[in-house]
């Protein structure tokens, strides 16, 4: 085959990608570093930091520690608020051709509400992503994402505040994936990405202490892959929006095992802070993998493992 396979996918209604690797929320900051260390425009899309309706420091440190095979964070949702980040970062993300998708996070349904309104119309942003592990500030700070009605409470708060493209990105620190992942798409979310980190913690056994400042922090990297694998096969099983694959994925290989579980597209995270240049070689691989494989589009991979 001499044509480069098709790797454009769409994710959600009005955000078509020219391929299906995106940056993950929280390891490419505001993707202004990644410009600088690999050519930003290659990728299919860019999600940048956490961001809440005012700024915000953080957890304690240590908030970034490395364990077998993977990396335990607890950074938190430090970031320079959304007022910030329509003035700074967006006109910039005006210029770019890859579109950037806003990470936003809250402590009460109305701060993402608030948070997705101010959103609405800003040049150089294509869609949010909804990050519901977040703790309910006002109901004893469990987790939106842990709850079914919670999930779908804030799902439906941020489409109603916004006509961009919504985007919402389940915890797996749940007890039944597919009945949040059905939750958000009757509340009526655009695509569902799946997974966020595993809560985990470390102890510093010559210390007698934990090893993050926060105790717990969330375990992402090559630890996760198969747990996130299973989670999206089975969140693919169950709903009818574009699912979003995430956790662990450090090659072309690991990339195409999410869509052969029948995401449309991945997310990459901790891969970056390993290697800049990770999913720049993810995405080349794809298209080596295709037409190794004489395939000319990677849409005709999509769930290629379902039983
Ligand atoms: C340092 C760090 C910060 C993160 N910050 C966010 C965040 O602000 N919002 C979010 O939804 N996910 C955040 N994540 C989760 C990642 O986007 C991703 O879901 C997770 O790390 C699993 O993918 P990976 O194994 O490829 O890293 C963060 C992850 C890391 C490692």
């Amino acid at each position: 085959m001499t044509a480069s396979p098709d790797l454009r996918v769409q994710v959600a209604p009005g955000l078509k990608l020219i391929n299906p690797v995106i940056a993950a929320s929280g390891a490419y900051g505001y993707g202004d570093d990644l410009e600088e260390m690999a050519d930003v425009q290659k990728l299919g899309a860019v999600i940048c930091k956490g961001t809440t309706l005012h700024p915000r420091d953080g957890n304690p440190q240590p908030r970034i520690i490395e364990v077998t095979a993977g990396i335990l964070n607890s950074v938190g949702l430090q970031n320079i608020g959304v007022e910030a980040l329509i003035r700074e970062k967006a006109p910039e993300w005006a210029k770019w051709s890859v579109p950037v998708i806003v990470n936003i996070a809250g402590d009460s349904i109305d701060e993402y509400a608030a948070v997705a309104s101010k959103l609405e119309g800003v040049a150089g942003i294509s869609g949010i992503e909804v990050n519901i592990s977040c703790p309910n500030v006002k109901q004893g700070g469990m987790q939106f994402g842990t709850s079914p009605a919670a999930a779908a409470e804030v799902t439906h708060a941020v489409k109603s505040a916004t006509k961009l493209p919504v985007i919402v990105k389940l915890s797996p620190n749940v007890t039944d994936i597919s009945a949040i992942a059905q939750a958000v798409e009757k509340a009526g979310a655009d695509s569902i990405s799946l997974i966020n980190t595993i809560s985990g913690m470390a102890i510093d056994i010559r210390k007698r202490e934990p090893k993050l400042g926060n105790i717990k922090g969330g375990l992402s990297g090559p630890a996760i892959k198969p747990v996130a694998l299973w989670m999206v096969y089975q969140v693919c099983g169950c709903v009818k929006i574009p699912v979003i694959g995430c956790g662990g994925i450090m090659s072309a290989e690991d990339a195409l095992e999410f869509i052969m579980a029948g995401a449309t597209a991945v997310e990459v995270g901790t891969a970056n802070l390993i290697d800049p240049n990770a999913i720049l070689d993810i995405i080349d691989g794809l298209g080596r993998l295709l037409s190794a494989g004489n395939i000319s589009q990677i849409s005709d991979l999509r769930g290629a493992a379902r039983k």
